[in-house]
């Protein structure tokens, strides 16, 4: 059994930078609000017509191939995790194998939100691990844009998320201790609804028939109304401070699973690399944790909260700042809807 190591990333980010001022043009919002709740200081919007998730995916991919010494014709499998596609189905797993001319080589969407890339590593490990395969592209990819409202009902949202892509290739390596040492994965759809996007959806009835505009008939259908959209269901939903006080009590535990399963202590991490959910949600982790600051990896500041594309995004950047070094004990994590939350600890 071989284990797996990252043999290359990248990351991509569209140029369109849209700072908290910029925000506040559309909704009533303001710099001072943002940056005290969240960290976040600006973000990166998609070109409206030209990118997709699938596009901004495939530059981080070309990156992520390029520097693990391979091309695209010898990835052999591809898991592709966002809750963003370009289309409700197929996933981008298959776009992308399209548009990068790879063979007809499996691909699978993983639809995990915020932990979805540490879901999507995992799936890629036990791939590499039991030899199935020996180059993997794992992809997170988000454009929150698209599906956004830009007005001041949806500001607790609005002002978080933000677009980009991050990629990496998994390869089998025989050094020993070296490359992904454990992953943990887990679930809890208790509140489930209380971040979600609940259209369109097979369940929709539940939130729409109270509403006048939802058509009463014998069979079901996809109905996208004015006053469909005006109920929000079509939007990203969130309760803020309940995701808050789950998600500083879940990032802890599954590090501390990680390191337990490993037998290590919060002392020998030299990076911790969390999803960019908001920088006061890393800050408590951090201080829960005892971790010091050159331990712990933020960009959100820069990016907004790119859902599954953030850890990949954060884990180039630390790499490509010389933050991340050969031998380097990199622990990720991750939290987010469903809930759903997971980790992956990596002797880089
Ligand atoms: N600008 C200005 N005012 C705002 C904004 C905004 N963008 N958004 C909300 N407000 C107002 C509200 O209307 C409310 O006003 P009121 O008191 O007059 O009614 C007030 O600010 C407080 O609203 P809350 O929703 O209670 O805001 P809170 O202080 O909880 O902060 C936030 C909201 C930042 C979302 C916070 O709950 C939080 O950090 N939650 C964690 C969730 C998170 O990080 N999610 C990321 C995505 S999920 C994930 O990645 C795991």
């Amino acid at each position: 059994m071989h284990q797996s190591k990252i043999a290359g990333i990248g990351l991509y980010v569209p140029k369109n930078v849209y700072t908290n001022d910029d925000l506040s043009r559309f909704m009533d919002t303001n710099d001072a609000w943002i940056q005290e709740r969240t960290g976040i200081k600006e973000r990166r919007f998609a070109d409206r017509n030209e990118e997709t998730t699938t596009t901004m995916g495939i530059e981080a991919a070309k990156i992520a191939i390029e520097r693990a010494g391979i091309t695209a014709k010898d990835v052999d499998f591809i898991v592709f995790a966002t809750l963003s596609p370009d289309y409700y189905f197929p996933g981008c797993g298959v776009l992308l194998q399209r548009e990068m001319g790879m063979g007809e080589i499996g691909a699978l969407d993983i639809r995990n939100q915020c932990s979805g890339f540490v879901y999507a590593l995992s799936v890629a490990d036990q791939f590499v691990k039991t030899g199935m395969y020996k180059n993997v592209l794992v992809v997170g990819s988000e454009k929150h844009s698209f599906a956004m409202d830009f007005e001041t009902r949806s500001r607790n949202v609005s002002v978080i998320f933000g677009d980009g892509a991050g990629a990496v290739v998994l390869q089998p390596t025989d050094e020993p201790g070296k490359g992904i040492l454990s992953t943990h994965l887990h679930s809890d759809g208790a509140d489930a609804e209380i971040l979600a996007m609940y259209y369109p959806g097979s369940h929709a009835n539940k939130w729409l028939k109270d509403k006048p505009a939802y058509p009463e008939q014998e069979l079901g259908g996809l109905f996208m109304t004015n006053e469909i959209l005006e109920s929000g269901a079509a939007l990203p939903y969130m309760d803020g401070p309940a995701v808050f006080k789950k998600a500083v009590v879940k990032f802890p535990e599954v590090i501390k699973e990680a390191l337990a399963a490993n037998n290590l202590t919060e002392k020998d991490i030299d990076m911790l690399v969390p999803h960019q959910a908001n920088l006061r949600i890393s800050q408590y982790v951090q201080q829960l944790l005892g971790l010091k600051d050159d331990q712990v990896f933020n960009n959100i500041q820069k990016y907004g909260n790119t859902t599954a594309a953030s850890v990949p995004i954060a884990l180039c950047e630390a790499w490509e700042a010389g933050k991340i070094k050969d031998g380097d004990l990199v622990c990720l994590a991750a939290f987010g809807s469903g809930f759903t939350w997971a980790s992956a600890l990596i002797r880089w």
